[in-house]
C-alpha cells in the first residue's frame, strides 16, 4: 500500500521592526510565507521590554554589537516616548510559529545571510538582500536548528507546546 508521509518541522520566524515599520514589507513578507508552503500555525505582533531582547540574545552578550542589536530589537524607556516619532529608536516585531516539511532550513535559505551586504553578492533574490539595511536591522530572524526552535518558540508563545502539535498533526495523517 501507498502511503503519503508528510514530516512536519516548525521554525521561528521574526519579522524584526525595521520591516514591520514598513507596511509594504511586512505585506509582502507576509506572502512570501503563504507562498512558500508554510502553514502559520501562530502569529503574533510584540514589542519586547529590554531585558527579554537581552535574555534572547544572551549568547551574543560578549559581542561588540550586542548593545546595538538588543536596543534596537525593543522598547527604550515608558510607553509614553513610543507615541513621539522623533524619540522612535525602533518598534513593534511580528513573530510567527511556521510549519512545513523542512521548516528550519527553507526559512533559513528565504532569509539569506546575516549580513546584507554578503547577502546581496551571494543570494540577490533572498528577503535580506532585498530588503535589508544594516547587519543590525537586517528585517527577519529564523531559528538555526530545531532545538533552538523549540526554545525560541517557547520564549514567543510561552503557552504553545510544539511536541503537542506535532503529535496531533501526525495523528491527524495516520
Ligand atoms: S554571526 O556573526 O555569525 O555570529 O552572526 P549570527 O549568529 O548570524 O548573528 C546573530 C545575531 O546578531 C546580529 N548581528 C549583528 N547585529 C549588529 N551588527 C553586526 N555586525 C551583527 N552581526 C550579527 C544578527 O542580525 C543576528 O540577529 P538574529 O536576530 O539572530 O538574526
Amino acid at each position: 500500500t501507498l502511503r503519503c508521509e508528510r514530516v512536519l518541522q516548525l521554525t521561528l520566524a521574526v519579522i524584526k521592526p525595521d520591516a514591520v515599520a514598513h507596511p509594504l514589507i511586512l505585506e509582502t513578507l507576509h506572502q512570501k510565507i503563504l507562498e512558500n508552503n508554510f502553514i502559520v500555525v501562530r502569529k503574533k505582533d510584540l514589542w519586547w521590554r529590554r531585558k527579554d531582547s537581552e535574555s534572547f540574545y544572551a549568547e551574543h552578550s560578549g559581542r561588540f554589537f550586542y548593545q546595538r542589536l538588543v536596543e534596537f530589537m525593543s522598547r527604550q524607556g515608558p510607553m509614553i516616548i513610543i507615541y513621539i516619532p522623533c524619540l522612535l529608536y525602533s518598534g513593534p516585531m511580528r513573530a510567527y510559529i511556521l510549519a512545513r516539511e523542512d521548516a528550519v532550513a527553507h526559512w533559513r535559505e528565504l532569509m539569506g545571510p546575516t549580513k546584507v551586504y554578503r547577502a546581496r553578492y551571494t543570494a540577490p533574490n533572498s528577503v535580506r538582500a532585498l530588503y535589508g539595511l544594516t547587519d543590525t536591522r537586517n528585517t527577519t530572524h529564523g531559528s538555526d536548528s530545531t532545538e533552538s526552535a523549540k526554545r525560541e518558540i517557547a520564549f514567543f508563545f510561552p503557552e504553545f507546546s510544539v511536541q503537542q502539535w506535532l503529535d496531533k498533526e501526525e495523528q491527524r495523517f495516520r
